[in-house]
């Protein structure tokens, strides 16, 4: 088989699908790998070092027209242009985007979004969302500290004393779980909310305070359990009544960091516009949602911007900020990914009785097999 691994031309996309060290597993499984020129430069990977490993170094087109092309976001209209009918595609497809599916699939393209893995035990080396999530949530403690004009820790000094910042975390799944951690790290003291109320445990033993919405109703508690791992949207009381506490903790806080998601739905708003009016200048607030909407209506995607003091940062792929570990889990997941899509013969087989397989894949339903 012919592995592919072209450079991510998306805005900011500094990720690279594929690092030497899983180059060189593909390799010593008996395929050819072509390495677009400069493809792995932005997360500090050489095309010295692909070489080094067993890769041949070529063009976009080389690297698109591969049996197998391996990314980071979903090609664009150039890009899919570029591969041959019957290829196979596995990425960060953005399985709810239907028009680009429809664009794949009419390539003939048989493509694997990995975001559409099930959360389960057999799924978590290959979890896409987890290993990304993770390195947005400890890069926007520090991009928060960055923007914020005091110490995060307390600090007793001959000049006095300097007191520790408070930091509000909305949303605590897997970024939400490594912010809380890393400004743990950093001395903040912080208060963490989520729907889902297993999370409490896991918000206390890093240290956090658990900020508790009690569920009124059996409704209430029965949605705040979530599908599959995932929240689902909460009755409007229950949010009225989380954006009365919300509100209380964010003006009180240093530092609000922002996650809360549902997939395939606009992110819920839970920092309101008159809370930040009331929040303190000089704090900060990081929205993680910022690709879905956002969790509060004045940010921005992309954009850094001061709303009367209070400064809002909208970054949409903090990953990428942190390359070269975002390359390097991402490209694992990939590697262990494939372990299920190709046979030992190197070949392609879409087994879809594999329920990892089956929910990844977008495109081209068949089963079939690729000559290597
Ligand atoms: P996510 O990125 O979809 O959402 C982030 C967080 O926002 C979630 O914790 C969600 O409950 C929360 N949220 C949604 N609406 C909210 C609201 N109105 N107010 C407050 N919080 C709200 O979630 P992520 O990080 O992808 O994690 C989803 C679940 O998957 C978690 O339960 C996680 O533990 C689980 N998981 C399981 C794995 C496995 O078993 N293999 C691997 C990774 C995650």
């Amino acid at each position: 088989m012919k592995i592919g691994i072209p450079i991510e031309i998306q805005a900011g996309e500094q990720r690279v699908a594929a690092t030497p060290e899983t180059v060189r597993k593909f390799v010593a499984q008996g395929h050819q790998v072509l390495v677009q020129a400069g493809a792995g430069v932005r997360a500090s990977q050489t095309d010295a070092a692909y070489e080094a490993a067993g890769a041949r170094i070529g063009t976009a087109a080389e690297a698109l027209g591969a049996d197998l092309v391996l990314k980071v976001r979903a090609p664009d209209i150039v890009e899919l242009a570029q591969m041959r009918p019957g290829a196979a595609l596995v990425g960060m497809l953005n399985p709810f985007d239907v028009q680009n599916q429809a664009r794949m699939a009419a390539a003939g393209i048989t493509a694997f979004a990995l975001e559409a893995a099930p959360r389960t035990t057999r799924a978590q080396s290959m979890d896409v969302l987890s290993s990304q999530a993770n390195i947005a949530g400890y890069k926007a403690v520090l991009v928060a500290a960055h923007h914020y004009q005091r110490f995060m820790p307390m600090l007793m000094t001959a000049a006095g004393t300097v007191k520790a910042a408070r930091v509000l975390i909305l949303g605590a799944g897997v970024a939400g779980l490594q912010a809380i951690a890393t400004a743990k790290r950093l001395g903040a003291v912080i208060e963490a909310s989520d729907v889902r109320p297993a999370v409490k445990e896991q918000i206390e033993s890093l240290g956090a305070k658990f900020l508790d919405v009690p569920f009124l109703t059996d409704e209430e508690r029965e949605i705040a359990q979530g599908v599959g791992g995932y929240a689902r949207p909460m009755p409007p009381d229950w949010m009225k009544r989380q954006a009365e506490l919300v509100h209380q903790r964010a003006i009180q806080a240093d530092i609000v960091i922002t996650t809360a998601l549902i997939p395939g739905r606009k992110a819920p708003v839970l920092l309101q516009e008159a809370t930040v009016a009331q929040m303190k200048p000089g704090s900060v607030v990081v929205d993680l949602a910022a690709a879905q909407g956002g969790n509060c209506p004045l940010t921005v995607a992309d954009e850094v911007v001061n709303h009367n003091g209070v400064i809002i940062i909208g970054h949409t792929n903090l990953a990428s900020m942190v390359a070269a570990d975002a390359s390097a889990l991402y490209a694992r997941n990939v590697l262990d990914f494939l372990k299920l899509i190709l046979d030992k013969d190197g070949k392609l087989v879409v087994n879809q009785e594999d329920d990892i397989v089956a929910a990844c894949l977008m495109t081209g339903r068949d089963e079939m097999a690729l000559a290597s």
